[in-house]
């Protein structure tokens, strides 16, 4: 089974181009399901059929679906949550404490990736696409299952009283189970689930851009966090390029065909400015790009337009890159990020440091890098580039005086 998940700033085209690759996966004979976790819906807009809850069918070997586990399961945890808070109250607990160890954070999140992970499994699907919401949600859904099961660990620490009070939304969930063993059963979908989520075989996420900086800077971040967490990226989406904006694939980008029009014109030349950008800061991985169409793009004929602009030949369930985009290691005290580059003239390597961002400009190539917290925080004592590897040192920070 493959699992794609497409995320990226609100508005770029996730849940178009995931509907495009669910429809080409399908038309290759892989029996597909386009799944949407955000809770504003609009694969059904997009497909241009009602869809409900349960997978409908679109076209042959498509299924698409709007999961609603969400606001199901708020509703019964938020009554759990009363419960649990009061009687942790009575057992003498703070009330900021008691409100607090009532909220198992992220519980909506988890039931919806198991449902869908179950979902794939017992529908025989080769692929589960996802329609995921704006990036920061996205994150925090993949970042969930660790922190829950963490959570659990720590109820489960707290004794019977509140597994007794989780036991009635578990029956719920898992009926004909008793709570204990309900609970340890979650806990184990969920260590499945990680697996699954950072399976390169399995699952790979793509994150979708437009040529315009907001955009590429939170694709950037989002990249970031991937990776640091370990969850696979195995591409770029750069949708919505308009006409005459050509590019090399290395880094460099032009306006060819400049329009007659002055306010087009300075369009253009943003977008390739933003287009040659996001091939130097997302390299190595993929890069699939489809342009920006003067039609609205809904309905099965026009998916399949910009599924063969995105994809041409391709599959678009294969594993378009395997690897690391970048890695922190810890040395001693020192943290080490480490950064493929493309083939760059090797010179001196110079480093410029503002909040979370980095600039790296080696020769005439520069980089822009946003940085995880805990590089944010520190100072680069300096960079080497070694084997089409750059790698940045972070020694400790020195306390000022
Ligand atoms: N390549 C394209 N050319 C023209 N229009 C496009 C293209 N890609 C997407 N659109 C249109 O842009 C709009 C936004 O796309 P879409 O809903 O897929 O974005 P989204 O990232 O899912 O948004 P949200 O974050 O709100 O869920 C839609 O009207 C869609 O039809
Ligand atoms: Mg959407």
């Amino acid at each position: 089974m493959r699992i794609i998940l497409y995320l990226g700033k609100g508005g770029v085209g996730k849940t178009t181009v995931a509907a495009a690759t669910a429809l080409r996966s399908a038309q290759l004979g892989y029996k597909t399901l386009v799944v949407s976790t955000d809770i504003a819906h609009s694969l059904a807009d997009s497909f241009d059929v009602a869809l409900g809850a349960e997978p409908t069918p679109v076209a042959e070997n498509l299924f698409a679906q709007e999961i609603n586990v969400l606001a199901e399961i708020r509703e019964h945890w938020g009554e759990m949550q009363g419960y649990v808070g009061s009687m942790l109250r009575r057992q003498g607990m703070s009330k900021a404490m008691a409100e607090e160890m009532a909220i198992i954070p992220g519980m909506e999140e988890v039931v919806s990736l198991l449902h869908i992970n179950r979902q794939a499994q017992a529908g025989h699907y080769d692929r589960v696409i996802v329609d995921a919401a704006p990036t920061g949600e996205t994150i925090r859904l993949l970042t969930v299952p660790e922190s829950f099961q963490w959570y659990v660990g720590r109820m489960t620490g707290l004794g019977d009283v509140t597994l007794r009070m989780a036991g009635g939304l578990l029956r719920r969930m898992m009926p004909d189970k008793d709570p204990l063993t309900g609970l340890n059963n979650l806990v184990a979908g969920v260590k499945e689930l990680q697996k699954v989520l950072i399976d390169p075989q399995i699952t790979s996420y793509r994150v979708v851009l437009n040529p315009e900086k907001m955009v590429v800077k939170e694709g950037a971040r989002a990249v970031t966090y991937l990776s640091l967490f370990g969850y696979p990226v195995d591409g770029v989406v750069v949708n919505r390029v308009l006409p005459g904006v050509e590019s090399d694939g290395q880094g460099e980008a032009w306006v060819a065909e400049p329009s007659q029009d002055p306010y087009l014109h300075r369009l253009q030349e943003i977008q390739a400015r933003y287009l040659g950008e996001i091939e130097r800061d997302f390299y190595p991985l993929p890069i699939l790009r489809s342009g920006w169409f003067d039609v609205e793009m809904v309905g099965v004929a026009r998916l399949d337009e910009l599924a063969a602009r995105l994809f041409g030949e391709r599959d678009p369930g294969e594993v378009m890159f395997v690897g690391q985009t970048q890695t922190v290691v810890e040395e001693g005290n020192d943290f080490v990020l480490s950064l493929p580059l493309p083939h760059v003239e090797l010179d001196k390597v110079k480093l410029k440091k503002r909040g979370d961002e980095l600039y790296v400009t080696i020769g005439n190539f520069k980089r822009e890098l946003l940085l995880p917290a805990v590089l944010a925080q520190r100072e680069a004592s300096g960079a080497v580039f070694v084997n089409g590897t750059l790698k940045v040192r972070f020694p400790p920070s020195t306390v000022p005086t």
